[in-house]
């Protein structure tokens, strides 16, 4: 049923195919994200609408799908595929099904130890690097938009690696992820971002990780009653396109475009932060929650406990990218 409604969508979207446009039709983008409109990328999704539409004079039309309204994860991948949306901006922990798993090495813990390292890393080779790892499978990389750092939670508290044994928690995609989870006892569990809240309210999962902007637009910290502010690994998003698409693109109107997501990319990555102080406080003041931070003793038994992750890592995303991080972040991978 799924595979039909794709196959419609494409076939509706090649009427609409960029050299199929003609002066009074517009070309119409679809951007389908699984997130709330008042998000960093919920934001950053219209404002490259705003300037995209403004910059070509209307003849490009964006179309922005926030909350997973269109597909949930693993759809919305195979419909950039399949040509039925043509932006979207997973995170990059969902790229597996992509055929590019080199990404989860960003998921790596305390890989980045604050925004300004995760900033200056992604600019540098290894974002470059990454974006080639997709050119083979027909998609191409535009921008890596930020969201923060992960927050865990579960309705006891955690603050030693012991709190985590026997938890089912919930993770978006990344197998690093999966096995630092594993590292501390839990139970990881991959699940559609647009499902956590149901599975959090009902008990098929314990516990979840995400960044405040999530936790408050979802509600996640409504259904549990103890949240660490861990900052234990980075959410980012790679915003990407069908690649046939966006070369079939007039080069006037792709040059447009490139500059409405330069400057949409600037925009959010300037707001992320704030975005998600300001959740972090209205999380709080909602008082429906207990917010933890862990203390420095406390920490290092999460780092010490969850270390065999870099090591195991060298088998899922290989060596190469993990070379390219150690010696952009002078750090060691073992
Ligand atoms: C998640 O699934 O937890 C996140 O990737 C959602 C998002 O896009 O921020």
């Amino acid at each position: 049923m799924r595979k039909w409604f794709l196959l419609a969508a494409a076939a509706a979207m090649v009427a609409s195919l960029p050299g199929a446009a003609s002066a009074q039709q517009p070309i119409v983008i679809k951007f389908s994200h699984v997130v709330a409109n008042d998000t960093p990328k919920g934001k950053g999704a219209l404002k490259f609408k705003e300037l995209a539409e403004k910059y070509t004079n209307g003849k490009v039309k964006i179309e922005v799908y926030p909350n997973s309204q269109l597909f949930k994860d693993k759809e919305e991948i195979e419909a950039l595929q399949l040509g039925s949306v043509q932006m979207l901006a997973p995170s990059t922990a969902k790229f597996a099904p992509l055929g590019a798993k080199e990404f989860e090495a960003l998921d790596l813990p305390w890989l980045f130890k604050d925004e300004d390292t995760y900033s200056k890393a992604m600019k540098g080779p290894v974002g470059k690097w990454l974006f080639k790892k997709l050119e083979s499978k027909g998609i191409s990389g535009l921008a890596y938009w930020d969201n923060g750092f992960h927050m865990v939670s579960a309705n006891r508290p955690l603050l030693m690696p012991a709190d985590f044994q026997g938890l089912k928690v919930r993770i978006s995609g990344s197998k690093v992820a999966d096995q630092y989870f594993r590292n501390v006892g839990a139970i990881p569990q991959i699940m559609a971002f647009s499902e956590v809240y149901q599975a959090l309210q009902t008990g098929v999962v314990d516990s979840c990780e995400n960044t405040p902007s999530n936790y408050l637009t979802q509600k996640f910290y409504e259904v549990q009653k103890h949240i660490t502010v861990s900052s234990h690994a980075h959410l980012q998003y790679a915003v990407i396109v069908n690649s046939k698409f966006w070369n079939g693109l007039p080069a006037d109107i792709r040059k447009q475009l490139d500059k409405a997501m330069d400057e949409a990319t600037d925009y959010t990555n300037s707001i992320a932060v704030k975005e998600n102080e300001d959740a972090l406080a209205d999380i709080k003041k909602s008082g429906k929650t207990t917010l933890h931070y862990l203390t420095d003793d406390q920490r290092k038994a999460w780092q010490v406990a969850m270390r065999p992750t870099y090591k195991w890592a060298k088998g899922r995303v290989g060596g190469e990218v993990l070379d390219l991080l150690a010696k952009e972040l002078k750090i060691q991978m073992n």
